[in-house]
């Protein structure tokens, strides 16, 4: 032994974190590439981003894009105009940069507001109540329980499908289409791995273009009929924008808070030392749930593309270059968090980058919280007993991690 260390290719490392072993735990694999450093500048060609603060600046930085204006979608994904996952995604504001962003944003922003969040809540109360009893009921006779499926997964498309209208008897059937949707998100080599994703993109199309003429002609008290009566009002969307942001909300607000509902029982199971807490004090069940972003994030990476030559932290970054955030790595930053890979609920001053920054910051940042916030001690309350079982798994992704399966028992 020489004393020296020998670091692996930063390539090479993103070659593991890619695999099904690598997705599982990914973050011994994140310290190896911190190891290079909070910039992982690979041969100018790309850059990874490690550091919480270089993170959080990269969110906010003008010259970096969100990526996926369509001329840059050429560069980074030939071939995607043949793909209706990405030709949709593409319309929608999450992949949409200004003046389309701001629009689309100011349109559809409103109504999930912090202040029109708190008016939600007893309609989150009564749907965290239902999906407590589902779970309760699904496992009286002692039997193990997949929680993603009987408690996750229902509770998340049960808000946001009330929010946007869609009948409760639709939401069972929705979640592959969903899950493949996300792929997308993930870096892809083939092509071919988008085609169930396009499948499922032409369904809900079909589907939302359904719905809004139902509610059109019968508007009800959701956000859909409050948003084709804006549109009816002069409000600057056409028909195509209505769908498609109608489809990212349901994406966006089923797959993540369902990732985030797995990982924050399953991190409050392994921890009973905290029942009490989130059982009797929402101050703590607050920062419980800030940490649980944190430690073990839904949304694992964020892509930008430097939308012209420009510095940063020193490094100089040609037009074009693609950074990957490694967000999950920077929320682990020990510059920025004093014992990152402990799991504590008490942390002050946490911020994690979970939710991003910027223009893009998660527009269901609020009920994402408030959601979780419901559940947790109504959980406790109602199944003290809850257990893990054995057979828990992480899907085949990185950017959309979380649980395909969590066995539980609850008594
Ligand atoms: C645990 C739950 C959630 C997580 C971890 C999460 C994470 C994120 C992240 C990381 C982004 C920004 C991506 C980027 O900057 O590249 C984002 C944007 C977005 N999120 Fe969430 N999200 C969650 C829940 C929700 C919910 C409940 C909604 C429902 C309204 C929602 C709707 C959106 C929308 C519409 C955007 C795009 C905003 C824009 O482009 O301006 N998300 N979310």
């Amino acid at each position: 032994m020489n004393g020296t260390t020998t670091l692996r290719d930063p390539l090479d490392i993103m070659v593991q974190l890619l695999s099904y072993e690598g997705k599982q735990n990914p973050y011994p694999l994140y310290e190896e590439m911190r190891a290079h450093g909070p910039l992982v500048d690979v041969g100018g060609a790309h850059v990874f981003v490690t550091g919480h603060a270089e993170c959080a600046k990269a969110l906010r930085e003008p010259a970096l894009l969100l990526s996926t204006d369509d001329a840059v979608q050429d560069q980074r994904l030939p071939g995607w105009r043949e793909h209706a996952s990405w030709r949709w995604l593409t319309r929608n504001m999450l992949f949409s940069n200004d003046p389309r962003h701001e629009r689309l944003r100011r349109f559809f922003g409103n109504a999930f507001s912090a202040q029109r969040v708190v008016a939600l809540r007893e309609m989150v109360d009564r749907l965290s109540t239902d999906a407590v009893e589902h779970l309760a009921q699904a496992g009286a006779d002692g039997g193990t329980v997949d929680l993603v499926g009987e408690f996750s997964f229902r509770y998340a498309i049960g808000v946001i499908g009330e929010l946007l209208g869609i009948p409760p008897e639709d939401q069972p059937g929705m979640r592959a289409d969903i899950g493949a949707i996300t792929l997308a998100l993930d870096p892809i080599g083939d092509l071919g791995v988008l085609v169930p994703g396009d499948q499922a993109m032409e369904r809900f199309a079909e589907y939302f273009y359904a719905l809004v003429a139902r509610l059109r002609a019968a508007p009800g008290p959701d956000m859909t009929s409050g948003w084709i009566r804006a549109m009816g009002d002069g409000g600057e969307i056409t028909e195509e924008e209505l769908v498609a942001n109608l489809m990212l909300l349901l994406v966006a607000a089923t797959e993540a808070p369902m990732d985030l509902i797995s990982n924050t029982v399953r991190l409050a199971v392994e921890h009973p030392d905290h029942h009490d807490g989130l059982r009797t004090d929402p101050e703590f069940t607050a920062g419980f749930v800030d940490e649980s972003f944190r430690f073990d994030p839904a949304v694992q990476a964020l892509n930008r593309v430097a939308s012209r030559d420009f510095e940063f932290f020193g490094l100089p970054v040609a037009q074009g270059t693609p950074l990957t955030l490694l967000i999950a790595a920077g929320n682990r930053d020990p510059r920025r968090f004093t014992d990152p890979g402990v799991f504590d609920p008490t942390r002050r001053d946490n911020q994690p980058l979970t939710l991003s920054a910027g223009s893009h910051y998660c527009l269901g940042a609020a009920l994402a919280r408030m959601s979780v916030e419901s559940m947790l001690p109504r959980l406790f309350d109602r199944l003290p007993g809850l257990a893990l079982a054995k057979g828990a798994s992480f899907r085949d992704q990185i950017v959309q991690r979380g649980h395909d399966r969590l066995p539980v028992t609850v008594k």
